[in-house]
């Protein structure tokens, strides 16, 4: 049966646990480029299951996390039940560009951690640019990361690879790759791919939208190869 990104994100998945671990390596390092302050504003597109809420929530003023899998934002939303500063908004799967639920708000950082090689195509990408010009607040700044520039899978899998060995976690990350191979993900992704955006194309992007934007020298997820792009308001 065909499947899409759209429905492997509904389902129970292998990530639901390792994203974390991914995660925690982006919060040791994301402060030297997003400097939080108890006023800030965040916007979280594609927040999953909610990481990015757990650190951050009693630290800036209000967290809104944006998703398409209603899986994972009410796993976020029992999660935060008690965090009166924290929100998560559904976006209709069919029409995920549409950000209704936080057009009239204003963000001061806005992450999009691991995201867009879901999107269908560079056309969507760059409209999502657009969109998040237009929630900026003056001095904003937000990070589009874990970008797939160009590299192969393969190459993927061997920097995740050489990472884990690194951090002696080389046995969790092979087993992950053993279930990932006989999963729904392996077929999703034969599928369907991922969406991959060259650096130079990203910066055409940026500027025909008319946005600042640069990219990180050095990497800040676990996936070394992937890129990180910091646009400033
Ligand atoms: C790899 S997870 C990353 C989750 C979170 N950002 C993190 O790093 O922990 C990808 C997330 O993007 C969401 N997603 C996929 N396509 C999306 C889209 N078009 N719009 C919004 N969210 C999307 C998925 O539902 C999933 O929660």
């Amino acid at each position: 049966m065909a499947s899409t990104w759209l429905d492997f994100w509904q389902r129970e998945n292998e990530f639901d646990e390792s994203m974390s671990t991914n995660f925690n390596y982006f919060l040791e390092r994301v402060e030297t480029h997003i400097p939080l302050a108890k006023t800030n504003r965040v916007l979280d597109i594609g927040s999953g299951p909610g990481n990015l809420e757990d650190a951050w929530h009693d630290r800036v003023a209000e967290i809104h996390g944006l998703d398409i899998s209603k899986r994972y934002n009410e796993l976020a939303r029992t999660r935060h039940v008690d965090s009166p500063n924290v929100f998560f908004h559904d976006l209709d799967p069919n029409d995920y560009l549409n950000f209704s639920p936080v057009a009239n708000r204003q963000f001061d950082v806005i992450i999009v951690m691991s995201v867009v090689q879901y999107y269908r195509s560079i056309g969507e990408v760059e409209q999502l640019l657009q969109l998040i010009k237009r929630v900026a607040a003056p001095g904003a700044r937000a990070l589009v990361c874990d970008l797939m520039v160009g590299e192969s899978f393969l190459s993927d899998v061997l920097g995740i690879l050489k990472r884990s060995l690194l951090q002696g976690k080389l046995i969790a990350t092979l087993k992950l790759l053993v279930r990932l191979r006989f999963s729904h993900y392996h077929t999703v992704r034969k599928e369907n791919g991922f969406l991959v955006i060259p650096e130079t194309e990203w910066l055409a992007m940026c500027e025909r939208v008319g946005l600042k934007a640069q990219f990180i020298n050095e990497p800040i997820t676990l996936q070394q190869e992937r890129r990180n792009l910091l646009i400033t308001f």
